[in-house]
């Protein structure tokens, strides 16, 4: 810890003056630990318990009598009780006072004990703690943090690393991505082929192997990349997550994302074919077989109470073709392909609960017509979320706009390449998961909420470290802390310190000290001469990218490092072009407008940019016309402007960038500026 106890010693000592003053508790005394407690009240002096920060943790992983004898010596006294108070039933909560005399931690379970020890952990310098009082438990009981390991392998030990940093800042559920399309990633001793071949791919890199025909190989092709998790490593996983208060949630991925499994069993598929679907046949009896027999041995490795079947993204093409999945539509009454994605996942469902256990699903399953004992977990707008609520299911909240770690966390220009999309430390702090005018009931339905990397991009070990931390410090402090505890201040200078500690610790972090932000043409309004004019679209935007709507290219808002911050308008499969009207003759000296390459979400440079100037709205005049210079697979996210300049007089100017003609391509513009 950086913060040097002498300044910890000064905060509290000014604090209980503060405190003395106003004969209140000190609740707004905020603490260099991640995530902030709840109640805290500082005193004068401190404690020499002997242990170091890294001691305390080691010693909280003890089994209880050992941690107890342990602690006691180094006068660290520890109560497991009925009540204590200020916690109510919260046994993840507990009390830690720290006096002159020692240290006194209370709490209602071990989990309680353990959250209390890692509290102490943050406050010890070279064995001393300043004397303080804190009450503490979480603001919500799902703490996630998720990690795909199906797009790149991660090894077990690297799992294990990331797991004690999850113990670090309280988060308490590993949802472990451990199958899609581009690898299976667990053990199934009925279906031997979903490791011997589905979990192998002759490339390592995810879009060489996306883009070179999604091919699987055996463990002994001499480019085999990938690998998988043996019982015996998922065991030792559980148990080492448990040891840490950590629930590891499996997430087995139906009835799409699942090209994996289709390509060694293709008989489970609607074309009987491998290579050809990325759905589950939902018209064959011998899915239901397969993937009950896989969660059988799901159950029986994993004791949590949920188990994650995906259910997002499922496409309809395939059973919109397939007689069985056509014979199940109409002998269920399921009426379309949307009702025969519901039949699965409440199949699935039943299943599941039949066995004890309870479903989570990705947003789309509520659709799906579920039972109130499954969960929703939220990746695309938040609104899914109200509906889940009100649908009576209970909530994890890990939208786009929030949680998706996989994006850029500063300028891309000086970032390793990822998806794209802009996600800043600040940004995710920023997170408020509870609509605030939902009703008591409702808000209680919020059970929680996760940070999700996906892997696409994110291959070697250190890139995945710097992709996870430190926003997942960021949804740590949201998921623990009360919203009045949040401050943003306090927590980014936290994070520098944290970002040493996990330095010295052989983590990866990204630096927050050297971050660039934002694009600087976002940080404030242009002003230019089509400002507020007249524009025309001779072909419409997309209504999934409207920005500003029919003004947003005249209305001096720039956008961002990402296309999807609600500034760059989208054209899907269309040009752009549009004729702006100045109302009179206008001179002119420039014209311009910039796009966005991303061939990740398709989006691309326009082939060809053509500017006209006009008198009266019918004939146009040719300024200028401008080819791309930008290869079309050119990986990183690239900016170029296509303007004309010179000088002119006009009241009409007609901006056209033609499309490349990719299938389902999209440009991006921000602003058509004319000076
Ligand atoms: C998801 O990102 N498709 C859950
Ligand atoms: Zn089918």
């Amino acid at each position: 810890m950086k913060t040097s106890s002498l300044f910890l010693f000064s905060m509290f000592a000014a604090l209980s003056l503060s405190v003395l003053v106003s004969c209140s508790r000190s609740d707004g005394m905020l603490l260099p630990v991640i995530p902030q407690p709840l109640h805290v009240i500082g005193g004068h002096g401190g404690f020499n318990t002997g242990l170091g920060p890294e001691e305390i943790e080691d010693i909280s992983l003890l089994p209880f009598p050992d941690m107890t004898e342990s602690l006691e010596k180094s006068g660290i006294t520890v109560s497991v009780l009925e009540e204590v108070p200020g916690l109510g039933s919260n046994e993840e909560g507990y009390r830690l006072e720290v006096t002159k005399r020692g240290v006194g931690i209370e709490a209602l379970s071990e989990t309680g004990v353990f959250y209390a020890l890692r509290t102490l952990a943050f406050l010890s310098d070279d064995g001393k703690v300043p004397c303080v009082e804190i009450t503490d438990y979480p603001r919500f009981p799902y703490r996630g943090m998720h990690l795909d390991v199906s797009r790149h392998f991660k090894s077990k030990d690297f799992i294990k690393k990331q797991l004690d940093v999850m113990a670090r800042y309280k988060l308490n559920r590993f949802h472990w991505h451990l199958t899609d399309g581009a690898g299976w990633r667990i053990e199934i001793d009925r279906y031997p082929e979903l490791t011997d071949i589905a979990a192998w791919r002759p490339y390592p890199d995810w879009e060489a192997w996306w883009n070179g025909g999604r091919r699987y190989c055996t463990e002994d092709h001499p480019d085999a990349d990938g690998g998988y998790y043996t019982k015996e490593d998922v065991r030792e996983i559980i148990e080492y997550a448990a040891q840490r208060h950590i629930t590891v949630i499996p997430e087995i991925e139906m009835p799409g994302h699942s090209e994996e499994v289709l390509a060694v069993y293709p008989e489970l598929s609607c074309s009987g074919k491998p290579y050809v679907n990325s759905e589950f046949c939902v018209g064959k009896e011998a899915t239901f077989e397969f993937l009950e027999n896989v969660l059988l041995e799901i159950i029986e490795l994993f004791p949590s109470e949920y188990i994650h079947i995906g259910g997002d993204e499922a496409a309809h093409a395939g059973w919109e073709n397939c007689p069985d999945c056509q014979r199940r539509i109409a002998e269920e009454h399921l009426g379309d392909e949307s009702g025969l994605q519901g039949y699965l996942v409440r199949r699935i469902e039943k299943f599941l609960n039949g066995h004890g256990r309870k479903l989570i699903g990705w947003d789309e399953v509520l659709r799906d017509g579920l039972n109130t004992s499954s969960a929703i977990m939220v990746w695309r707008d938040m609104e899914y979320g109200v509906e889940a609520a009100m649908a009576g299911n209970d909530v994890i909240m890990s939208p786009g706009e929030y949680c998706y770690i996989d994006a850029y966390q500063d300028a891309p220009f000086t970032q390793p390449v990822a998806k794209g999309g802009y996600l800043t430390l600040e940004k995710t702090y920023s997170f408020q998961p509870v609509p605030d005018t939902l009703s008591p009931d409702l808000q209680a339905r919020y059970m929680g909420i996760q940070s999700n990397l996906w892997c696409e991009y994110i291959q070697p070990d250190e890139y995945t470290e710097y992709m996870l931390y430190p926003r997942v410090l960021s949804i740590a402090e949201t998921a623990w802390s009360f919203p009045f505890r949040k401050n943003w201040d306090s927590f980014r200078e936290n994070v520098v310190s944290e970002t040493d500690v996990l330095v010295s610790r052989g983590y990866n972090p990204f630096d927050i000290r050297k971050e660039k932000g934002e694009r600087p043409e976002a940080a404030r309004p242009e002003k230019h001469l089509a400002v507020g004019k007249e524009i025309e679209y001779l072909q419409p935007f997309s209504r999934y990218y409207p920005a500003g709507g029919d003004t947003a290219l005249i209305d001096g808002v720039r956008g961002g490092w990402t296309y999807a911050d609600g500034r760059w308008q989208g054209f899907i499969n269309r040009n752009v072009d549009v004729v702006i009207d100045f109302g009179e003759p206008t001179e002119i000296k420039y014209i311009g407008a910039e796009f966005m390459q991303l061939i990740g979400p398709w989006l691309w440079q326009p082939h060809e940019v053509i500017i006209s100037v006009s008198d009266d709205g019918r004939n146009f005049t040719e300024l200028s016309r401008q080819v791309t210079d930008v290869p079309e697979d050119a990986a990183e996210l690239i900016f170029r402007t296509y303007s004309w300049e010179g000088e002119t007089t006009a009241r009409y100017v007609r901006y056209k960038a033609v499309s490349n003609g990719i299938d389902n391509g999209c440009l991006f513009t921000d602003e058509i500026i004319v000076r």
